[in-house]
């Protein structure tokens, strides 16, 4: 092979190898949104003591990861996260909110801090979020009212510290648990607006 043969063979080579390693989520995923966005989740998790998250890899079908179950029909779609009492340490990432079919997402008895992400305010059929025992604080974001199908809510025992006027734009709501929070003050007044309110 002549010189420059040589020279655009190993900048080929260099360049696929380039692409493969800046791309890992992509290539266990391909061009699946709800895959990326679990992945996305994944990597803002700083701890997993007990390595519940280790299977989340290409050498099974992210619908059988630990945690998720997938529409019975729909091929790769996600309707429910499970990653309960795990020792899970970090924040819950706003690529969540690309799991546009999520029914249930339950994250309690762990160790997520920071903010709930307003962005889960984008997902339309949530129904059920339990975020119990957890380190979560700062106020609970109004974009939760783009939650319009959430019928149980559960924030209880985390750093919590306000409640948002538009809560009460949660026509499904309910179950409301916000006990053991920071919360000062009485409960507004708008919550019993929420006609279906049990508790
Ligand atoms: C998921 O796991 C089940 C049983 O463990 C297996 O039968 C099925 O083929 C797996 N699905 C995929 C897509 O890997
Ligand atoms: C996925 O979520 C992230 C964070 O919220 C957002 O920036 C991105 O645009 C979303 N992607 C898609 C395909 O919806
Ligand atoms: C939410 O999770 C807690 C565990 O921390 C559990 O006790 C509670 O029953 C759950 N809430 C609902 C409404 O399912
Ligand atoms: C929550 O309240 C406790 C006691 O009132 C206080 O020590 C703590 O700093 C507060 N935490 C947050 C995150 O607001």
């Amino acid at each position: 092979m002549e010189c420059n043969k040589v020279t655009a063979v190993i900048l080929f080579i260099s360049l696929i190898s380039h692409v493969l390693t800046s791309a890992a989520s992509e290539s266990v995923c391909g061009d699946v949104t709800d895959c990326q966005a679990l992945l996305k989740f994944k990597e803002a998790i700083t701890s997993d003591p007990r390595g519940y998250l280790q299977a989340w890899n290409k050498a099974n079908s992210f619908c059988n990861w630990t945690g998720i179950t997938c529409h019975p029909h729909l091929q790769n779609r996600v309707i429910a996260l499970e990653l309960i009492d795990m020792g899970l340490q970090g924040v819950i990432s706003s690529f969540l909110s690309n799991l546009s079919l999520l029914t249930s997402l339950s994250l309690y008895r762990n160790r997520f801090h920071g903010e709930i992400p307003s962005a889960l305010g984008r997902l339309p059929n949530l129904v059920y979020l339990n975020l119990s025992t957890n380190l979560l604080e700062s106020e609970i974001p109004d974009l939760l009212q783009g939650c319009q199908s959430l019928e149980i809510l559960d924030l209880s025992s985390n750093y919590l510290s306000g409640i948002p006027e538009e809560l009460c734009s949660m026509k499904n709501l309910m179950h409301l648990n916000l006990a053991v929070n920071n919360l000062t003050g009485d409960m507004p007044s708008f919550l019993s607006k929420l006609t279906q309110l049990i508790e």
